[in-house]
């Protein structure tokens, strides 16, 4: 079953062809984000508009490189939430236009479904059920997914995503957008001890909560940058930028690997999935795989490629959807920008204000 599949959810205008969730047949990605740098963040009028102006060229490439055309093509996929509503509407109404004009049957895809489905293009052998850990820009999400293909929310974040925190941090730091990766970067030549963060302590052991550690981040920086004013020297004399980089995600990553390692006790899971953009983070990858490995469980992370947001995931994560029995939508469907995993087999209903 090949399935034609569309993620724009936020900077990224991709679509791909995914054969059985298993196999990319091609998997084009468009991305902005070297324009929205410039603004130091997602701008989301110009995520949108950007989308508008390349879907029709990404679609076309897609089936180039998979060479197919629409007559090969089993399903239409998209992304219909969580995410910015301008920029998920451009890939829901190109999904529609395209399943309507080929009558082809229309699935909307959660976005961080997709994400974690990511796993199934990677691994042969990776398969329900499993825990996993989803870090992302927009959302830090503890997991399992059980035999018939439902999660259920182990925990999550109460204030900033993960992946926020990184760019939050790496732009009070001076870094361009998206930041995740340079402090990645950067930390390799970093003494990961040098700087003390606080760790958050919540109800709900296996929620978190970022927004302490960006407080006591943004804290060490503004002090260096008075101090270094009131000495007339450079801020980065005061604050190794290295040492702070690698203390700050090793702290980000104690966290999740310390949160990660409770939610397998707890389902006494046999497998461990990493996914979304953060996934990407070497540091994060290779603690995970070392918890996993002490604790006897197979670990699972996507290639680079496919961490950040991509049209194969929703690709993947479709076949599972179909194959767990839900039945396509119609040319109705919308765009939903807060929308909960645990319910990704139906859509969030809209508050349509009644006429008075
Ligand atoms: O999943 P994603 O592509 O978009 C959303 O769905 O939000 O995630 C983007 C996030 C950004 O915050 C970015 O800084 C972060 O993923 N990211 C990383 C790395 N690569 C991307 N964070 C830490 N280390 C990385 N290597
Ligand atoms: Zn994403």
């Amino acid at each position: 079953m090949n399935i034609l599949a569309f993620e724009s959810s936020c900077d990224e205008t991709s679509v791909a062809v995914v054969k059985d969730g298993r196999e990319i047949l091609a998997n084009v990605i468009a991305s902005s984000a070297d324009l929205q740098s410039q603004f130091g963040g997602v701008v989301p009028e110009i995520a949108a508009r950007e989308h508008v102006k390349v879907i029709t060229a990404v679609i076309a490439e897609a089936l180039a490189k998979a060479a197919c055309t629409m007559e090969d093509i089993a399903a239409v996929a998209v992304t219909a939430g969580p995410g910015l509503a301008g920029s998920l509407l451009v890939g829901v109404s190109a999904a529609k236009a395209l399943a309507y004009a080929y009558n082809k049957p229309l699935y909307p895809v959660h976005h961080l479904a997709g994400h974690i489905c990511a796993n199934f293009l990677c691994d042969p052998n990776f398969d329900v059920p499993y825990t996993g850990l989803i870090v992302s820009g927009g959302h830090s999400h503890l997991v399992t997914m059980d035999k018939e293909y439902n999660f259920q929310i182990l925990g999550r974040t109460l204030d900033d995503a993960c992946g926020e925190a990184f760019d939050k941090i790496a732009r009070a730091l001076g870094l361009p957008y998206p930041g995740g990766p340079q402090i990645d970067k950067l930390s390799f030549a970093g003494d990961s001890t040098r700087y003390e963060f606080p760790e958050s302590h919540l109800q709900n052991a296996l929620d978190f909560s970022f927004s302490g550690l960006k407080t006591a981040a943004l804290t060490y920086i503004n002090r260096a940058k008075m101090q270094a004013a009131q000495k007339g020297i450079d801020w980065t004399d005061l604050l190794n930028i290295n040492d702070f980089a690698a203390s700050f995600q090793a702290a980000i990553i104690r966290t999740l690997v310390k949160h990660s390692e409770k939610a397998l006790k707890l389902t006494q899971a046999q497998r461990f999935a990493l996914a979304g953009g953060v996934a990407a983070n070497t540091h994060l990858r290779e603690a995970l795989a070392a918890m996993c490995r002490k604790n006897k469980v197979d670990f699972t992370c996507p290639d680079r490629i496919l961490c950040t947001d991509n049209g194969a995931m929703i690709g993947a994560a479709a076949y599972y959807l179909i194959l767990s029995g839900v039945k396509p939508t119609d040319s109705t469907l919308n765009a939903y920008p807060s929308w909960s995993l645990d319910k990704w087999k139906s859509l969030p209903q809209i508050n349509v204000r009644k006429k008075i």
